[in-house]
Formats: C-alpha cells, structure tokens, sequence
C-alpha cells in the first residue's frame, strides 16, 4: 500500500488537549519515534522524546509531572518542560544532555505537531489554517461547541496513507458512489499558491442550477485538512487528520465543531449528537475505501478528475523530502468512441 514516504513535512494532528490534562502524562508515537507529552499544573505543554538519557526508561509509562518537569518513572531524574535535565537524585550535578523538545501547538482544543524529517522548526509561509477565521466565513469560536468529547472521531492504527484523505479535497466523483448523496458537487476553484491548499465545492440545486451548498477546504500538508460547510448563519467545521504512527499505519481523527443551539448554549443538545455521531459514519465510507485502497502514482483520470487531481498531486509533492516522492506520467482516459 505505502507506495509513498510516511514521513512528509507539516502539520499534524496528535490528540486533543483535553486528553492531557494539568499534571497529566501521555506516552505518544508519532513518525516512529516514542514521545511523551505531559502538562504542568500551570497547563503548559510540552511534547519530549520519550526515552531516559539515563538508562533508556520511557518517560510516558509512570512518569510523573513535579513542578514544570517530569521525573522518569525508573530512578527518579527530571526534565523539564525545555526538556533539560534538572535533578539526578542524590546527587549536586546535573548533565547538560536534553531531550529532544517537539514543537506542538494548541488550537481550538486540538494538539498540533510540526514535523520536519530533517528536525527543522516550523517554517514561514506554513502556517495553520484558523478554522474559524475565513475571509468568506468568519466566525467566533466561542459560538461554537468545542468538538471534544462529544462531536469527535478517533481511528489509531489505521492502514492509511495521509494522501488518501487530503485527496479527497479535488475528488468530486466519489459523492454519490461513496456517500450515496444524490449529486456530485463541482470544484469551484482551488489555489496551490502556499503550502496551504485552498478549494471551494458546491453542491447545485438540480431545478434551480443555483449552489445549494459551498465547502470551504484548506489542507495544511498532507495530513490536516479543515473544512466549512456554508451551512446556516456560521457554517459547520470539520477538522480532518491523518497523522503517521510509523512507515505502516496512522491515526485518523475527525473535530467536528457545530453552533452552539441558543436553547442549549452550554451543553450540545441530542439533535447535535445525533448528527456528530452521523460524521462517523460519513467518514467510515471514506475510510472503508482508503483502508483498502492501492496508491496510484500513475492513475487513470476519468476527465472530470484532470484539473483539479492534477494540481492537487503536484501541490502534494512539497511535502516529501525524506524520500521520493511520486512521479511518473498521469493518464488521462480519452474517449472511446
Ligand atoms: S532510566 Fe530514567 S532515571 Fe533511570
Ligand atoms: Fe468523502
């Protein structure tokens, strides 16, 4: 299946910040390698390599947050939120080893990773979309429910390449045969200018030929992608990731963030369970297919596929560095009559 490098550059999604709560301590392994994220009372976060410099103990697995570090589970040693060595019990010195500290950043509920195969810090020009801050859809997130833990879904282990999912933005053929929606909506335009990919669909009303429904899609890399639905007065928005555990398998997680019903503002209502708990298995018929699915690095483009696949693959190419990345000649099906 994994016909494409599992270790592409950006964005990613690694949990959610309700998961780690003050004092709390979460062993994680992403890109292959062994992290551990853990919080200090004060509610700062940070995500460390997981393994004592010492004797090699993993720091998730009974680790314990004391002041702004945590002390291995194994002899006691503490490193702090920098990831440096801050206290070898019984003893004055410290060494001047430290863990190697990941850049993670906290949006709308949601832990982010920046990560770059060759160990670079985040770079200009590859910021993270604001789902609530879009030219043709701004909105207050304070409007809005936060997604977790009622309107989330959570796959770990999948069998799943990142592409698969962020392809889904320039495919407007699989609606009606994946989803059963009685149309296929239409690309309305996209813009592969920055490393975040932008593209509008709209659904059209079959009478009369007027958009019914418009979605908003930015992808940050391969792996994240955060849509809006032009939905009521505020939209609903949908947050995508794929992010990889290792060169075989990934996790995939949905944030679906809906207004809050003035009747209801502080606690979502069943009618909007209802419908977060319908996301999953909207998404379930994508997954079902991407489980499944052999990467193409040559496909054959039905004709409605060429102009926005094509882009699309090109955009996606930044993204590899550590490997190559897919190249070759797409094909394109020409008529048979
Ligand atoms: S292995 Fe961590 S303190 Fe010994
Ligand atoms: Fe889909």
């Amino acid at each position: 299946m994994l016909n494409l490098s599992m270790k592409p550059t950006g964005w990613f999604q690694i949990g959610w910040s309700a998961e780690i709560p003050p004092g709390g301590v979460k062993p994680i392994k992403y890109f292959g390698h062994e992290m551990v994220a853990f919080r200090n009372r004060q509610g700062v976060l940070s995500v460390l390599d997981a393994h004592c410099p010492h004797m090699g103990a993993h720091l998730g697995y009974g680790g314990k947050v004391e002041g702004d570090c945590i002390a291995c589970p194994y002899h006691g040693w503490q490193w702090n939120l920098q990831g440096e060595n801050m206290l070898i019990p019984g003893e004055e010195r410290r060494i001047p080893k430290r863990l190697r500290k990941w850049h993670v950043v906290e949006r709308h509920g949601l832990l982010l990773l920046w990560h770059d195969p060759a160990g670079g810090a985040p770079r200009e020009g590859w910021d993270l979309p604001d789902l609530f801050d879009h030219p043709e859809l701004p909105a207050d997130v304070n409007d809005f429910y936060p997604c977790y833990p009622d309107a989330i879904v959570f796959k770990p282990d999948e069998r799943i390449h990142p592409q698969l999912m962020t392809e889904n933005a320039a495919d407007t053929a699989h609606f009606r045969f994946t989803h059963g929606a009685p149309e296929d909506p239409v690309l309305l335009d996209f813009d592969t200018s920055t490393p975040v990919w932008q593209s509008q669909m709209g659904f059209f009303n079959k009478h009369t030929k007027e958009i019914a429904l418009r979605l908003f899609a930015r992808n940050a890399g391969v792996g994240l992608s955060f849509t809006i639905f032009d939905h009521g007065k505020l939209g609903r928005r949908l947050v995508l990731s794929c992010t990889p555990v290792d060169d075989d398998s990934s996790d995939l997680r949905v944030s679906y963030f809906f207004p809050r019903d003035p009747d209801s503002p502080h606690v979502m209502p069943e009618h909007i369970r209802e419908l977060a708990r319908q996301t999953e298995g909207l998404f379930e018929e994508d997954a079902r297919m991407w489980r499944h699915q052999r990467f193409r690095q040559q496909p054959i483009f039905a004709k409605r596929d060429v102009l926005g696949y094509r882009a699309l693959r090109e955009w996606c190419k930044q993204f590899y560095e550590a490997e190559g990345c897919p190249r070759g000649p797409l094909i394109v099906m020409e008529d048979t009559m």
